[in-house]
């Protein structure tokens, strides 16, 4: 769904990156147009000496096949470019879709600028439509589940447990009616939760993709 407004908004991200950078690369459908494009370039040489932090194992298969370097450092990335699931006027996320959002959230905390692309649909004025995933560890983690509820969600486990992470855990995936950014302290104050994919003040701009472009909203950090 949306293909056309997420391939516009990685292309339009793609326009920051020149040869000689360091580069974080996320997770999901909307970054993998924009590791296509960042691949087709490099591979044609207009574009050289790129690193790439990669936020999951599939990214890390994805950005080799194209032959960009690949490195487990996060010292000196310039952009971090990932997707989100959901997006409020604020700039704040929620990830983990995909089941990255531990790896996500390490390599753009550790990012100079992070740069979000995704189609309009992503957009709330309140975060609330998409579940918000949290890993937990797999052990007794029926415990962690039921204290995650206690701050007044339904969670459940995704794939019934049959989906794990690139880190051995499991997703649970967390229905509030309204995901407060205070949240993310309170879910990760419960022993047993690994992180919490919301994404507070960590966003520098978010690349919302059109029909026919892409437009640009630049976060204010405060
Ligand atoms: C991965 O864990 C997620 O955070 C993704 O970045 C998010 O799910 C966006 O994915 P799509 O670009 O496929 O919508």
């Amino acid at each position: 769904m949306y293909e056309d407004e997420k391939r516009n908004s990685a292309m339009e991200a793609l326009k920051y990156v020149h040869s000689n950078m360091k580069l974080g690369l996320g997770t999901g459908s909307t970054t993998k147009y924009f590791i296509d494009g960042l691949g087709e370039l490099v591979k044609s040489g207009k574009i050289t000496n790129i690193t790439g932090v990669p936020t999951s194992l599939r990214t890390a298969d994805l950005a080799q096949s194209y032959g960009i370097k690949i490195e487990n450092n996060l010292e000196g990335i310039e952009i971090d470019f990932d997707g989100a699931d959901e997006f409020d006027g604020n700039g704040n996320l929620i990830k983990g879709g995909g089941g990255a959002l531990v790896r996500e959230k390490i390599v753009a905390y550790n990012s100079r600028d992070v740069y979000i692309m995704a189609d309009h649909s992503k957009f709330s004025e309140r975060l609330h439509s998409f579940p918000l995933p949290v890993e937990i560890l797999p052990f007794m983690e029926n415990v962690t589940k039921k204290n995650i509820e206690k701050l007044g969600c339904d969670a459940t486990f995704r794939d019934g447990k049959k989906f794990k992470s690139d880190n051995g855990n499991y997703i649970l995936d967390c229905r509030f009616n309204f995901t407060d950014v205070t949240l993310e302290d309170k879910i990760k104050m419960i022993p047993g939760v690994v992180e919490v994919g919301i994404f507070h003040k960590i966003t520098t701009k978010i690349f919302i993709g059109e029909n026919n472009g892409c437009k640009i909203m630049n976060v204010k950090k405060s």
